[in-house]
């Protein structure tokens, strides 16, 4: 039968995070490659999740998520960014970040728009934008300190440039944007009808008592931006795919017409539960401390290999070039400390739609401590 199939992206295979969990369960490896905790989330979450569904809560939920949970968020964000969200206009809960990423692209992008980009990139954008008829225009971050060059990001906006997506803290890198990226930024878009995603799924994951420079702080970004958040990834519950969308109500009008007829409203439980789990500011205060005990045990283990470690200041990721090692490309290297050392990592180059390679492989040290002295007793004899 000819079904006259023309792919919408002819382009995309199978990605190498399951290439590389399926090579890290065959060999029985050690997986610091694909970015997910290995240790339990909180009790009390799923206590809640527990009285939740107990006490009835398992129908449809309002549209744009439960008013109590989207009520306690605008408040977080009253006291984190002391900026005011109307949580009836402004907040959508979705079923995880990439999908809030994908509906904000989706509600504003027209074929032939183009949209400014970053690379190393989550892998999710590029697809995202071309199965909208866009037209990614790609900048490399500046290696090794994975920087944005504002002068090229200037000179490449012409008048068909629609979007920038921005992800801070950054996968796979660490990086993150500091007041003068923000400060530049503004100035660049100030004037124009150019629109913002910031991908900021890593909120909370900051190190070093370093301030998240979340556009929630920025009124005149907040204008033109879709700000989008994760719950899985800051909970360490990624299986729960739940996130939210914040942006202006003009700008949320038009991603609720898109969100409506696709998935229309996300799992109530879980829903009800974070509204109560939300009241206490510790849930999310406590993390940036959680996770840089990680990153700074990690470091520290990881001082005895042969590895160089680049600065990691937020998300879970830390980079590490291997120039000490081998000059192999960086997809055969990790592919070959998989199987001769059993550790699972990610090249950074899969990052890059031209395959860019810099040498640098990613490691996740969202794990149990164990995991992360089992995995270094093993990178120790790289
Ligand atoms: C930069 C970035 N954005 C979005 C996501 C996905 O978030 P979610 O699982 O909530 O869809 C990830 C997950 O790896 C990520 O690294």
């Amino acid at each position: 039968m000819n079904l006259d199939l023309k792919s919408k992206l002819p382009d995309v295979g199978t990605t190498i995070f399951t290439v590389m969990s399926v090579l890290a369960a065959e060999c029985n490896a050690v997986n610091l490659g694909q970015g997910f905790p290995d240790y339990e989330m909180n009790p009390e979450l799923i206590s809640l999740v527990d009285q939740a569904m107990r006490s009835g809560n398992n129908q449809y939920v309002h549209m744009n998520g439960y008013i109590p949970l989207r009520e306690a968020l605008a408040e977080k964000v009253r006291l984190l960014y002391e900026t005011i969200i109307d949580p009836d206009k402004q907040i959508t809960i979705t079923p995880g970040g990439t999908y809030a990423i994908y509906t904000a692209i989706t509600s504003v992008l027209n074929p032939g728009d183009e949209v400014i980009l970053f690379q190393p990139a989550y892998d999710s954008y590029i697809p995202n934008v071309l199965v909208n008829g866009g037209v990614p225009v790609l900048i490399d971050l500046k290696f090794p300190g994975y920087r944005i060059d504002w002068d090229e990001v200037k000179s490449r906006i012409t008048t068909r440039t629609r979007m920038m997506i921005f992800n801070s803290p950054h996968n796979p890198t660490g990086a993150i944007l500091n007041p003068e990226d923000i400060s530049t930024l503004r100035k660049i878009v100030k004037d124009t009808n150019i629109l913002l995603v910031s991908d900021e799924v890593y909120e909370h994951l900051i190190f070093d008592n370093l301030r998240h420079e979340s556009f929630l702080w920025y009124p005149d970004l907040m204008e033109r931006s879709f700000v989008c958040f994760s719950f899985g990834k800051v909970y360490h519950c990624t299986g729960w795919k739940l996130g939210y969308c914040i942006s202006s109500p003009a700008l949320m009008k038009e991603f609720r017409k898109v969100h409506q007829f696709n998935c229309f409203s996300c799992h109530t439980p879980s829903q009800v539960a974070l509204a109560s789990f939300l009241q206490n500011t510790q849930s999310y205060t406590a993390l940036p401390s959680f996770m840089q005990g990680k990153r700074d045990s990690f470091q520290q283990m990881m001082a005895a290999t042969r590895f160089t470690a680049l600065p990691s200041y937020g998300s879970y990721f830390q980079l590490y070039m291997y120039d000490r090692i081998s000059d192999e490309s960086d997809t055969a290297f990790t592919i070959r400390i998989t199987r001769e050392f059993a550790v699972a990592s990610i090249p950074v180059s899969v990052f890059y739609l031209s395959g860019k390679d810099d040498k640098v492989i990613r490691f996740c040290f969202a794990k149990k401590q164990e995991t992360l002295e089992k995995a270094v007793a093993c990178l120790i004899r790289v």
